[in-house]
This record gives structure tokens, sequence and C-alpha cells, in this order.
């Protein structure tokens, strides 16, 4: 967990068994129609009663569920009110009118969002949901590496703690990492933490680009032969690779982007076979809404992503746990780095 967030301090709540009832069969059969496509009807009697708790609580607190496209299918199809990658969550969690934001995603997507819109109430189901490459650096190791190159400004991925974002320049995503990067103007930046995604903006920019050793657990574990491999069993597949692979990973594919990017790739050139090089509920998120391309199944699972599930969705809004709150000494600084970003998008 982030050194610079507070999470409230609740008791952790038994999640209470909600069961199917014919009642509660009747009142979201409207959402199962619409879901039908992704969810069978051997599954809906296990999501359906958290499904229709959750519709309730979301009325009663007037809240809204943020979702990132890594959630699973039953949170992502029957519950979100806004899903999306983390560029288009952080746009999007500025204009959310709601009073009560559920952040369905990890924590640094919970505190991009409190950030962005602060008289809201945030909640994260699961305050333990982190993300490993907003666990590989600190504040202190920012601020060593602004002695180290003076001058030389700090782009941050979103993918970590407020107090690091509060000592970098500016922010940016998967989605807009080359972008911000040259708009900086400058011959030379650092682009911090992670070194995969930095290797893979170096290979589209003539900015020089300096980065930390941070690595996300998930896609650090792809291998080009693991591509190669795939290709020899579907001579036609193509295959999109999210920028946090390694860059011999991305090299190797047709195409890399944001998790949004690859979606959008699916959804408009409709390749007959894919195979998405990244976190694996995404392709069981967009397979339905794709009938004629076949996913190749190829993908790790983000733990800290799996942490979120519609029982601690429902006992978050039902006891308005876990709320997120930022440490005021790094708000105002972070803030600006985000809305740097967003101006610069
Ligand atoms: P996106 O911004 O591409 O959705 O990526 C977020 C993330 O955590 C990928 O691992
Ligand atoms: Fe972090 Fe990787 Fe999980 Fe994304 S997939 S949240 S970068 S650990």
């Amino acid at each position: 967990m982030s050194a610079t967030t507070v999470f409230s301090d609740t008791p952790v709540i038994e999640t209470e068994e909600l069961s199917y009832t014919p009642e509660v069969a009747k009142r979201t059969a409207g959402i199962f129609k619409r879901v039908a496509p992704a969810i069978s009807a051997e599954e809906w009697p296990d999501f359906a009663p958290y499904v229709d708790e959750i519709v309730r609580l979301k009325k009663e607190r007037n809240a809204v569920i943020l979702a990132h496209n890594y959630q699973t299918r039953d949170i992502y199809h029957c519950v979100s009110d806004i899903v999306g990658d983390s560029l288009a969550l952080a746009q999007k969690a500025v204009d959310v009118e709601a009073d009560v934001i559920v952040m369905a995603g990890v924590h640094f997507m919970a505190e991009t969002t409190k950030l962005m819109n602060p008289t809201k109430t945030v909640l994260i189901p699961d305050p333990e949901a982190g993300c490993s490459l907003a666990d590989s650096i600190t504040g202190e190791d920012v601020r060593n590496l602004r002695k180290k190159y003076p001058g030389v400004p700090i782009v941050t991925y979103v993918n970590t703690s407020v107090e690091v974002k509060a000592e970098s320049d500016i922010c940016c995503t998967s989605g807009n990492a080359v972008k911000i990067v040259e708009s900086l103007g400058v011959d030379r930046v650092l682009l911090i933490p992670d070194r995969f995604l930095a290797a893979n903006v170096a290979a589209e920019t003539n900015v020089e680009i300096l980065t930390w050793a941070g690595e996300c657990e998930v896609h650090e574990r792809f291998t080009a032969q693991q591509v190669t491999q795939l290709r020899k069993e579907h001579p036609d597949v193509t295959v999109l690779a999210h920028p946090e692979c390694p860059p011999e990973v991305v090299e190797a594919a047709d195409y890399s982007g944001s998790t949004a990017g690859m979606i959008n790739f699916v959804t408009d050139r409709k390749p007959k076979e894919v195979a998405l090089i990244t976190e694996c509920s995404m392709g069981d998120n967009i397979a339905s809404q794709n009938p004629d391309t076949t996913f190749i199944r190829s993908c790790n699972l983000c733990p800290h992503m799996q942490r979120i599930n519609l029982m601690n969705i429902c006992d978050s809004l039902k006891t308005m746990t876990h709320e997120v709150t930022i440490n005021p000494e790094h708000e105002d600084r972070a803030r600006l780095a985000v809305q740097r970003m967003l101006d610069a998008s």
C-alpha cells in the first residue's frame, strides 16, 4: 500500500451470503438479458444476488462504480458504470457527479480518482489491491534521482503512489507515454518506474530515456519465445502486447498499446484470431462483443486486480469502506502532475 494513503481503519466485514430467490431473478432479469452474451445462465444465480444488492446500494448511496479493463466479467459487464484504461478512468473521474465513487481496480487508481475529484467519497473494496510497479519506488527515490540528474524532467507512470507523483513533473499512462515525453520539448527525460515501458517508449522516440528498475509482475513474465510458439501454432494470429511487456515481446507483436488501445484495435480491425499479451480477464470481457474474433488465451492474471469481487464491492457500499484519503502534504503537487498529463493528452 502507498505510504501516503490512509484508508479508514474499519474491521473486515463478514460477507453476508445472499441467495438467488425468485424476487432476485425477477428484479435482475433485465440486466441478465443485457449481459447474457458475456455471462451464462449457469453462472447467473451466483452473480445475480450481489448484482441486485449492488444496484440497490448504488441508488441508496448515490454511487457509481469505475472499473478497470482487467476486472472480471461480472464486475465489468454487470455493475460498472464506467470502464476503461488508466487514462480514461482518470479523465472520467473528474466529471463524476455522484456522491460516492467505488474504484473496482487497484489502489493507485483509487488515489488518482480521489486526487481528481477530491470532494467525493472514494472507496476501494480491498485496500490491499496494490501494484508491483507502485511498490517499486518511493518519494525519496525520486528526490534522489532529481539530485543525480538535475534539470532532467521526471515523467512518472500513473502506477505510482501519491508521494511519488508529488515528486514528479508530470504523469503518463501506457496510452500517452510517448506523447507526454515528447510534449516536454527536451532531449532527455526520466521515465519511471517501469523499465520496460521506458524501453518501449525509447524505441518510438528520439528523446533519450532514463529509467528505474521497476517491473509489472504480470507483464514481465511474457517472453518472445511464447509469441514465436503462438505464431507457429496459430499462423493467422494477430498479437497485441501491452507496453509493460519486455521490449522483445513488444517487437514480436503486431501492435502495442494500452488496454483501451488493444480493445479498440480488436473492435475496429476485427482480426480473425487475436492473442492479447496482457492480463487474462480483458480477453474474457471483450470476447462476447467481438463474436467474429477468436481469442487465443495466452495471458497471466494480476493478483491485485483479482482482489476485487462482487462481494467486497457490495460490502464496500454497505459499510462505506475503505475510504481513500490523500496525505495533504502531497496532494496539491500530485494533482498538478496528473492534471498536466490530462492537459497534454
Ligand atoms: P492501462 O492504463 O493500459 O489500462 O494499464 C494499466 C495497468 O495496470 C496495466 O497493467
Ligand atoms: Fe500493476 Fe501489473 Fe497489476 Fe497492472 S497488471 S495493476 S501494472 S501489477
